[in-house]
Protein backbone atom coordinates (compact mmCIF):
# COMPACT_ATOMS: atom_id res chain seq x y z
CA UNK A 1 0.00 0.00 0.00
CA UNK A 2 2.41 2.48 0.62
CA UNK A 3 4.36 1.60 -2.61
CA UNK A 4 0.60 2.38 -4.37
CA UNK A 5 0.94 5.77 -2.35
CA UNK A 6 4.85 6.74 -3.48
CA UNK A 7 3.94 5.91 -6.71
CA UNK A 8 0.66 8.20 -6.72
CA UNK A 9 2.50 10.73 -4.99
CA UNK A 10 5.21 10.87 -7.73
CA UNK A 11 2.83 10.96 -10.47
CA UNK A 12 0.63 13.65 -8.81
CA UNK A 13 3.14 15.63 -7.14
CA UNK A 14 1.16 15.97 -4.21
CA UNK A 15 2.87 16.51 -0.87
CA UNK A 16 2.45 13.29 1.56
CA UNK A 17 1.61 13.83 5.43
CA UNK A 18 3.75 11.25 7.27
CA UNK A 19 3.89 10.13 10.56
CA UNK A 20 7.77 9.76 11.59
CA UNK A 21 8.78 7.92 14.16
CA UNK A 22 12.32 8.81 15.59
CA UNK A 23 14.79 6.05 17.07
CA UNK A 24 17.91 7.65 19.12
CA UNK A 25 19.27 6.91 22.39
CA UNK A 26 17.14 4.06 22.50
CA UNK A 27 14.16 6.94 22.63
CA UNK A 28 11.00 6.56 20.48
CA UNK A 29 10.01 10.47 19.23
CA UNK A 30 6.73 11.24 16.72
CA UNK A 31 5.85 13.83 14.74
CA UNK A 32 4.50 14.49 11.46
CA UNK A 33 6.12 15.87 8.56
CA UNK A 34 4.76 16.54 4.98
CA UNK A 35 6.90 15.39 1.99
CA UNK A 36 7.62 18.99 1.12
CA UNK A 37 8.30 19.89 4.72
CA UNK A 38 11.58 20.25 6.74
CA UNK A 39 14.96 18.09 5.88
CA UNK A 40 14.24 14.49 8.57
CA UNK A 41 16.91 16.05 10.63
CA UNK A 42 15.89 19.18 11.25
CA UNK A 43 11.97 18.17 11.83
CA UNK A 44 13.39 15.82 14.18
CA UNK A 45 15.83 18.53 16.09
CA UNK A 46 12.31 20.88 16.10
CA UNK A 47 10.52 17.81 18.15
CA UNK A 48 13.36 17.81 20.82
CA UNK A 49 15.94 14.99 19.52
CA UNK A 50 19.28 15.78 19.60
CA UNK A 51 19.84 14.07 16.38
CA UNK A 52 23.22 14.86 14.96
CA UNK A 53 24.09 16.87 12.11
CA UNK A 54 27.30 18.91 10.59
CA UNK A 55 27.47 19.44 7.37
CA UNK A 56 24.08 19.45 6.22
CA UNK A 57 25.09 18.95 2.23
CA UNK A 58 24.87 15.06 2.40
CA UNK A 59 28.83 14.84 2.07
CA UNK A 60 29.71 14.26 6.25
CA UNK A 61 27.76 11.43 6.70
CA UNK A 62 27.55 12.42 10.72
CA UNK A 63 23.44 12.42 10.35
CA UNK A 64 23.64 8.93 9.01
CA UNK A 65 20.24 6.74 9.98
CA UNK A 66 18.98 3.85 8.86
CA UNK A 67 15.08 3.53 7.71
CA UNK A 68 13.15 1.10 9.25
CA UNK A 69 9.59 1.47 7.90
CA UNK A 70 9.15 3.33 4.87
CA UNK A 71 10.53 4.98 2.25
CA UNK A 72 12.19 8.76 1.24
CA UNK A 73 13.49 11.04 -1.21
CA UNK A 74 17.36 11.88 -1.10
CA UNK A 75 18.01 15.05 -2.80
CA UNK A 76 21.61 14.20 -2.69
CA UNK A 77 23.67 11.13 -1.06
CA UNK A 78 27.42 11.86 -1.75
CA UNK A 79 28.25 10.30 1.32
CA UNK A 80 26.90 6.99 1.13
CA UNK A 81 27.63 3.97 -0.39
CA UNK A 82 25.45 2.06 -3.25
CA UNK A 83 25.47 -0.96 -0.46
CA UNK A 84 24.42 1.22 2.39
CA UNK A 85 21.19 3.09 0.41
CA UNK A 86 20.55 -0.76 -0.46
CA UNK A 87 20.56 -1.64 3.35
CA UNK A 88 18.09 1.14 4.67
CA UNK A 89 20.81 3.56 5.48
CA UNK A 90 19.90 7.41 4.36
CA UNK A 91 21.07 10.98 5.03
CA UNK A 92 18.37 12.90 7.43
CA UNK A 93 20.04 15.85 6.19
CA UNK A 94 18.89 15.48 2.84
CA UNK A 95 15.74 13.00 3.14
CA UNK A 96 12.10 13.49 3.24
CA UNK A 97 9.75 11.17 3.49
CA UNK A 98 7.61 9.68 0.47
CA UNK A 99 5.48 7.37 2.57
CA UNK A 100 2.49 8.00 5.21
CA UNK A 101 4.87 6.68 8.01
CA UNK A 102 8.11 6.25 8.49
CA UNK A 103 10.27 4.99 11.11
CA UNK A 104 13.97 5.92 11.63
CA UNK A 105 16.64 4.61 13.74
CA UNK A 106 19.80 6.68 14.69
CA UNK A 107 21.06 3.87 16.85
CA UNK A 108 21.94 1.35 14.28
S1 LIG B 1 25.01 16.43 8.05
FE1 LIG B 1 26.64 15.87 6.73
S2 LIG B 1 25.74 14.36 5.43
FE2 LIG B 1 24.06 15.04 6.67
Amino acid sequence: MHQEQTILHTLTNTPVQCQVTVIFDGERTQFELPSDGKALVDAAIDAGVDAPWSCHAGICCTCKAKVLEGQVHMKHRYGLLDEEIEQGYILTCQSHPTSETLVVDYDV
